[in-house]
């Protein structure tokens, strides 16, 4: 049986202590954070961890998160230059990852065996109070492997009920991607996954950053990185299709052609669509909120197919297009190869 921990501000107190208890004795939970839902358990419990990965399905070579409240507890689990700490003091808590080197102390289990262990200063009052209370949490994002990120309690009890100790039921988070990773452990550092703090934010700050190629999420699986990158994320179960060029995307969702598809676009080319559509935001934060929660909306609707619009890579658009990247069973660029659309629906 899974407890659904109340968040309102009469009974939340109670209920961090309650999930606090949960963890220490070696129970997952599933907490809001400022990105979305993890699902967490004592970092230091091999055992509890363990839960972590039947929960979720999720293969053991792809490691955890460990989430921290202080750098106390950073000290605790990695390894961390001056220069670097100094810097953190002024970002943490947000949305920033780092890979760093892990202390002994911190289980295999929760890195896969690998010597670096990503660490998240979470920016969340709940998810704060609640590491204060149990210590540093191991956690993935809630979502069962290989759907999309939850960014809403409704969903996360739908998804997890009777997998997990406990849900704290908190509504929707703030941004709804996940935090940017960044590789600390070699110069120049590396962006290992784009995320809600914007890549530009974090150079001005960390100093040069190298992101390659594949941060786009194209051929993300042939590129042979560590362990925890090599998995597909984010996919509604339909077939998504991304048309990169606007004008080729107006054209599409505005045809007949587009009669199976659920068109997933911005506020502005909304008055475009001939059928069914969502509206993702008005602007890039709000599309971001809502990305991933459209997806679900997608799988639930009764049309056939998404498809879906390209958006900005500058800040969290980024992220959005990474994400949406990596969901398209197909992306398409021009109008030579918007008929590809056409014969994928076949495959
Ligand atoms: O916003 C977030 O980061 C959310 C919330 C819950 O904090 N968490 C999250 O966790 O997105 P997860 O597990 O879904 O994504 C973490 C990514 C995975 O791709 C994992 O493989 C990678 O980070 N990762 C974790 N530890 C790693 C390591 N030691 N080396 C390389 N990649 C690692
Ligand atoms: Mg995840």
């Amino acid at each position: 049986m899974t407890c659904i921990l109340n968040a309102d501000d009469a009974h939340l107190n109670g209920s961090i202590h309650k999930a606090a208890l949960m963890i220490k004795n070696g129970g997952t939970v599933v907490f809001p954070t400022e990105t979305v839902y993890g699902l967490g358990a004592d970092a230091f419990n091999p055992d509890a961890c363990k839960k972590i990965y039947m929960a979720k399905d999720r293969p053991v070579d792809n490691p955890l998160i460990v989430h921290i409240s202080s750098f106390d507890m950073l000290n605790d689990v990695a390894y961390i230059d001056d220069d670097l700490l100094n810097k953190m003091k002024s970002i943490w808590p947000s949305p920033l990852t780092l890979l760093l080197k892990k202390k002994n102390n911190v289980p295999d289990i929760v890195t896969s065996g690998l010597d670096t262990v990503c660490i998240r200063f979470p920016d969340n009052k709940i998810a704060l109070k609640l590491i204060d209370e149990a210590g540093p949490i191991a956690a993935p994002s809630a979502n069962l492997a290989t759907k999309p990120s939850i960014v809403d309690s409704e969903t996360a009890i739908k998804e997890l009920n009777n997998r997990v100790d406990a849900i704290i039921d908190a509504g929707r988070v703030k941004y709804g991607v996940e935090s940017t990773i960044i590789d600390c452990t070699k110069k120049p550092y590396e962006l290992l996954r784009p995320g809600a703090f914007s890549l530009e934010d974090a150079i001005s700050i960390l100093g040069n950053v190298h992101a390659s190629e594949y941060v786009e999420g194209y051929n993300e699986s042939k590129i042979a990185l560590t362990p925890g990158l090599k998995y597909r994320h984010y996919a509604p179960s339909k077939k998504l299709f991304l048309i990169e060029n606007e004008n080729e995307f107006i054209k599409f969702i505005s045809s007949d052609k587009s009669k199976d598809f659920l068109a997933l676009c911005s506020y502005d080319n909304a008055k475009y669509a001939r059928y069914d559509k969502i509206i993702l935001g008005k602007d890039i934060y709000e599309t971001a909120h809502n990305l991933f929660y459209d997806f679900r909306l997608l799988d639930n609707s009764d049309k056939k197919y998404g498809v879906i619009q390209s958006f900005d890579e500058k800040g969290i658009g980024l992220a959005v297009m990474n994400r949406i990247r990596k969901a398209s069973f197909m992306a398409v660029k021009d109008k030579e190869n918007i008929g590809k659309i056409n014969m994928a629906l076949y495959e």
